[in-house]
């Protein structure tokens, strides 16, 4: 897909990974607007950028349907929809206190998969009223994972299980939306320099990514934008999730 003139809703663009993969496409000449939490950096950066910024919570699925509709009409349509918005929690199948509580478990699915599926077929109910390109393109939707979905980590059970799930969506859904000409594609980073783990002392980044084979180094949120874009420009990418993670395999703990 070609940016120039596109139009693209980026969830969690106000910090991190998709604060740069907002950056990038705005610059791009891509038609941007920010969905965050209304307590976000959202409102600043969309008036630094001069871009639309919706306060939203993904948690609540009805409201973000209403949200992502408002948003997209203020564009003019979308054909493109980043998300990274999402999370995990610390926690072993078996606690000091007992099995892993259900409502942890599912709040962290509700979060980081339920809440990523809803994006995505709202987006592309959208995006299937657009006009096709010369490739019968109208729409690209960029998911966010973890290379946890694969080789998650002591404690990691339900963050894992939920990013398993955006990994393993993304073929169904991208043979599902191929007759409208609607791609999806998801990045598992690895650790990644951002909001979530700016406050990871050096040492620990150290031993964090001493397993990289190169670079041995947390991931620059800048990364992550790359990537996004060359998903979103070409595209043979689709039904797939990509590891950015130089080379690094999670450890059990
Ligand atoms: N940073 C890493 O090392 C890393 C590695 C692998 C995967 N991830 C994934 O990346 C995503 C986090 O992105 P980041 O690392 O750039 O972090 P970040 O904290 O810098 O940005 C996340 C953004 O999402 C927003 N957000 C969080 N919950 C929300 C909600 N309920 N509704 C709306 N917006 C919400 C936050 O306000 C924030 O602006 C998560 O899905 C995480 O699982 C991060």
């Amino acid at each position: 897909m070609k940016l120039q003139g596109k139009k693209a809703v980026v969830i969690g663009g106000a910090s991190g990974m998709a604060l740069a993969a907002v950056k990038l496409l705005h610059s791009s000449g891509v038609k941007v607007a920010i969905m965050d939490l209304p307590g976000s950096r959202g409102a600043e950066i969309g008036a630094e950028l001069d871009i639309p910024f919706k306060g939203c919570n993904i948690m609540d699925y009805a409201q973000m349907e209403a949200d992502m509709r408002e948003v997209a009409a203020e564009l003019g349509g979308l054909n493109i929809m980043v998300i990274t918005a999402g999370g995990g929690i610390g926690m072993r199948t078996l606690t000091r206190n007992g099995p892993h509580p259900m409502e942890d478990f599912t709040r962290v699915v509700n979060l980081s998969l339920n809440a990523t599926f809803n994006a995505c077929r709202v987006a592309a109910d959208i995006m299937k009223d657009e006009e096709p390109d010369e490739g019968g393109e109208r729409g690209v939707l960029v998911c966010t994972a973890s290379i946890a979905a694969f080789e998650g980590q002591i404690g990691q059970v339900a963050y894992a299980a939920a990013k398993a799930g955006v990994a393993g969506m993304m073929l169904p859904m991208a043979r599902d939306l191929g007759n409208v000409g609607v791609r999806a594609m998801a990045i598992a980073p690895s650790l990644f320099s951002t909001g979530a783990t700016q406050g990871i002392p050096e040492e620990m980044v150290g031993a964090l990514t001493r397993d990289s084979a190169f670079p041995k180094r947390m991931g620059l949120p800048e990364e992550y934008a790359l990537l996004a874009r060359s998903i979103i420009e070409n595209p043979m990418l689709n039904g797939n999730c990509i590891r950015l993670d130089a080379g690094m395999r999670f450890a059990p703990k």
